[in-house]
């Protein structure tokens, strides 16, 4: 299986990036390929609402930059792991970004999807505050993957918390969870 894995937060190391690593590492025990990319790292542009998508004028997306690149990666990805802290209560904003980026995938003309349809996925959030508060940001994950991309729902991790960056490695049990995830992924 290839998977392909989206980590939303600028704090290299931190608590997104080590619950998603630890997903990879459960991946990785059953031999399968993973490739893990940093979001800030990635100078997205964000869509420039240019149509080209939509009006099929380009397979995947007009903009010429690094995210443009990865498209057609996700679309022959068989799993795709978006990690993101919650900043000012929604996903952070390099992760909206790349999510903007994902409308080549929409249909917007008969309101279906293209490539992603029965791809797995699995979201992972982390906020300071208890996990309890911001399952708003993972259900906003899941109507975006589930609904509008009809992708098969893998898992969730709903981590809180987490304010300084090494919090996670007082969670031994989420971390546990995410391995678990990764592991029973087929
Ligand atoms: C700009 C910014 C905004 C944040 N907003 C929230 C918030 O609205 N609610 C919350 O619980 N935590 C908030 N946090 C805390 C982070 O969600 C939390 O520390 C998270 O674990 C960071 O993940 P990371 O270690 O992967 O960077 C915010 C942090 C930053 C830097």
């Amino acid at each position: 299986m290839k998977v392909i894995a989206f980590v939303g937060s600028p704090r290299k190391d931190g608590n997104t990036s080590q619950i998603v690593d630890s997903i990879c590492a459960g991946l990785k025990e059953n031999g399968h390929a993973v490739e893990v990319y940093n979001l800030a790292e990635l100078d997205n542009k964000g869509c420039q609402a240019c149509d080209s998508c939509q009006a099929n004028k380009v397979e995947y997306c007009a903009i010429n930059d690094k995210m443009t690149t990865l498209l057609p990666k996700m679309a022959d990805a068989d799993c795709l792991i978006v990690g993101t802290p919650v900043y000012m209560m929604q996903v952070s904003g390099d992760t909206k970004n790349f999510l903007d980026r994902l409308f080549t995938f929409y249909v917007r003309s008969n309101h279906t999807a293209r490539y992603l349809p029965g791809k797995k996925y699995i979201t992972v959030t982390c906020s300071g505050a208890p996990a309890e508060a911001f399952g708003s940001v993972t259900e906003y994950l899941n109507q975006l993957f589930s609904g509008s991309f009809q992708m098969e729902n893998a898992g969730n991790i709903t981590a809180g918390n987490l304010m300084s960056k090494d919090d996670i490695s007082k969670q031994q049990e989420v971390l546990k969870q995410a391995e678990d995830m990764g592991r029973k992924l087929s």
